[in-house]
């Protein structure tokens, strides 16, 4: 019986996988398949002959979703489906979500159509506390910046950086900083064809008054045994974003990988952060099974 192939997708930005992702392909062919690596934008690759394709480290969709998206719809056996990430490359999910009743951090959003002025982006900040503002397309702790809202210059500072998004024409997202992420860090979830894999804490990478670049986005990650409310919500979330993919698909269809993000809102309970679907970091160093879990389900999915 030939092997069957898979194909991790990598970007030319970062085309050998994340660096803790290096020994997928071998626990790959361990399990009986014939595991490659391609970036999603070569010419040269054949998508018809590369198997069940799988998203990793694209981290430069977000610069051209619009062509990252129509790559996606034209590759045969991608995981996640194209149509998930047509849905998941851009925070409006947000609003799906919110609307399904799960507690997402409260948004204001500014749209590029509606030409806000300097003044309405003003009157859009909270007055106090401190606020972020990022874009809804964006991954990889990019472009974000967090200000002190009654601080003149850090608001300029603010009003500058949603106004040079919006020019660009993407969607601006403002959000309360939600300090409890500095007390107890923010719970990311792993999920595996719908499955509980592991799950890790990310400690706060946003400092004061100023506008996150690649290079300082390293959160520190340490494994860290989600207690089971946290799961539970966890699993409730990844239910609602099925059920919700399922009725804007018209069909069922299996996430390969979904991470959910969660921060307490100091009152006993979480806001979603977001849901990550696409260049999800599944953090496969941080737990002994996490590799061994991913490498079980893309090779499920193969012999499918
Ligand atoms: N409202 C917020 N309050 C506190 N921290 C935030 C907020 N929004 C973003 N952050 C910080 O920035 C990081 C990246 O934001 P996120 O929305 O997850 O975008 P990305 O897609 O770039 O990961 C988060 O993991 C968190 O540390
Ligand atoms: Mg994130």
């Amino acid at each position: 019986m030939t092997k069957p192939r898979i194909t991790l997708v990598t970007s030319a930005e970062m085309p050998s996988l994340y660096s803790d992702e290096e020994n997928l392909l071998d626990a790959l062919s361990d399990r009986g398949s014939d595991p490659r690596i391609a970036v999603w934008n070569d010419p040269g690759v054949d998508w018809s002959e590369a198997g069940v394709c799988v998203v990793r480290s694209v981290s430069d969709y977000a610069s051209d979703r619009a062509k990252f998206l129509s790559w996606a719809d034209s590759v045969p056996r991608l995981l996640n489906h194209a149509d998930i990430l047509t849905w998941n490359s851009d925070k409006h999910y947000m609003v799906d979500l919110a609307a399904r009743g799960l507690p997402v951090i409260p948004t204001t959003w500014l749209e590029p159509d509606r030409h806000l002025s300097k003044q309405q982006v003003h009157s859009r900040f909270p007055a106090m506390g401190d606020f972020v503002v990022k874009p809804a397309v964006s991954s990889g702790v990019r472009d974000i910046g967090r200000y002190t809202a009654n601080d003149t210059a850090q608001r300029q500072a603010a009003i500058l950086q949603a106004a040079n998004l919006l020019e660009e024409g993407r969607s601006v997202m403002v959000q309360r900083y939600i300090e409890e992420i500095d007390l107890h860090g923010e719970v990311s979830l792993v999920f595996f064809n719908g499955l509980v894999s592991h799950s890790v804490e990310k400690r706060a990478v946003l400092h004061p008054a100023s506008v996150t670049d690649p290079s300082m986005h390293e959160a520190v990650v340490t494994a860290e045994h989600a207690n089971e409310e946290q799961w539970r919500w966890g699993e409730q979330i990844r239910a609602i974003i099925h059920d919700h993919v399922r009725s804007r698909l018209g069909r069922d269809e299996q996430f390969l990988y979904n991470r959910v993000d969660l921060v307490p809102d100091g009152k006993g309970s979480f806001l979603v952060m977001e849901i990550s679907m696409v260049d999800a970091d599944l953090y496969l160093e941080a737990t002994p099974e996490a590799l061994g879990n991913f490498a079980d389900a893309i090779t499920v999915r193969a012999f499918w």
